[in-house]
């Protein structure tokens, strides 16, 4: 799945990568999540750098304060991200499960389906539990499964604003993202909308995505900007340039496609580290991403509560400084 063009075709690929080692301590580490709730999840361990765990808060604008590993809602609708998925009542156990592990930070958008991913999350944790912070974007329209056009109008995203927050069933929206930039409106315009929302006390905070650090810095001459989630993961590091503007200003980055995005991550450090922790390559993906940066906040993806338990349970490996290093350079 890709969104990196505001006129992308898109069409999620099945993964070429079919091994399944969990973490040995999955199942356990799932109880032991259960018992003492999210801090458990995120153990911190003596060598912080080498921890995915370590630090593992993050204060987005300052005073929203979530796990670093969260969860990406896109792949909970039907195929193409094209309407309701083909079991809706493992989709919903997909998010209540998120929740129960400690996941706090649900990303999605009013284009996923369209429509039903939000819908879907508010029918299965609605009323939201304290703490739990749903990050919605709004500025693709879909004119069928795996097509994305963005529309960046003012008048627009108003409308989008206001519908997500009836779909979600909110009164204001702890993180809104601008999911792209109009090609043929100006940022500015379009992030003014999103600004007299703001003001309007429906938006909390205010995200970009898939911008480089000139465009999020223009951004931030409208209006505070608080996150940015660019495409990033252990193979591709187009925007190591976003990611270090965010860790060097303190904005929260998100990376889409933790895992690959269906696609297989092909990296031997990555087998190889897998191999080692006896850990499947979507959790030693995760791992390092969760090591690379004390800003990196990932939202893997799945439809599944395995695979959501899996990768959940990677923010408990902790790398070696060789990994780490091989694994840095394997992008
Ligand atoms: N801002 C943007 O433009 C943009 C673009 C794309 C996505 N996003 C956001 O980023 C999130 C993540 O992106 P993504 O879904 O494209 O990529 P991803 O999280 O890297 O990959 C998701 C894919 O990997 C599979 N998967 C996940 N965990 C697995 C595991 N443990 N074992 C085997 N397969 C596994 C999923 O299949 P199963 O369902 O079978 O597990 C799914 O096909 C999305 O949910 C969305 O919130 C944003």
């Amino acid at each position: 799945m890709e969104e990196s063009s505001a006129n992308a075709q898109h069409e999620p690929r099945e993964s070429g990568i079919t091994r399944r080692i969990f973490l040995g301590t999955t199942l356990g580490g799932g109880a032991a999540i259960l018992a003492g709730g999210s801090s458990v999840i995120f153990s911190t361990a003596s060598n912080a750098a080498t921890n995915a765990g370590a630090d593992s808060m993050f204060k987005l604008g300052g005073d929203l304060s979530v796990n670093r590993l969260g969860f990406g809602a896109m792949r909970i609708t039907g195929e193409g991200i094209w309407g309701w998925p083909p079991d809706r009542d493992e989709a919903r156990k997909v998010l209540r499960r998120a929740v129960e592990l400690g996941v706090n930070l649900i990303d999605t958008a009013d284009a996923y389906g369209p429509e039903t991913s939000e819908l879907l999350i508010a029918e299965a944790l609605h009323p939201y539990p304290k703490g739990l912070v749903i990050a919605t974007k709004g500025g693709f329209t879909r004119p069928g499964p795996g097509q994305w056009v963005a529309n960046g109008r003012p008048e627009y995203l108003t409308q989008c604003v206001e519908k997500s927050l009836k779909r979600l069933r909110l009164e204001r929206i702890d993180l809104y993202q601008l999911h792209r930039v109009d090609p043929n409106v100006p940022m500015e315009e379009s992030l003014g909308a999103i600004k007299k929302m703001q003001e309007a006390g429906k938006i909390r905070h205010v995200g970009l995505s898939e911008l480089g650090p000139e465009e999020i810095a223009r951004a931030r001459k409208v209006l505070p900007i608080v996150s940015v989630q660019n495409q990033y993961n252990v193979s591709y590091r187009k925007w190591d340039n976003a990611l270090a503007y965010c860790e060097k200003e303190g904005l929260g980055f998100m990376p889409w496609s933790p895992v690959g995005g269906g696609r297989s991550l092909k990296s031997g450090a990555l087998e190889t580290a897998a191999k080692n922790h006896g850990a499947s390559v979507y959790q030693l993906a995760i791992a390092w991403l969760l090591a690379r940066s004390p800003v990196m906040l990932p939202i893997p993806g799945t439809s599944s509560v395995a695979h959501l338990e899996e990768n959940v349970a990677a923010g408990k490996l902790q790398l070696t400084p060789a990994e780490l290093e091989a694994l840095n350079g394997a992008g």
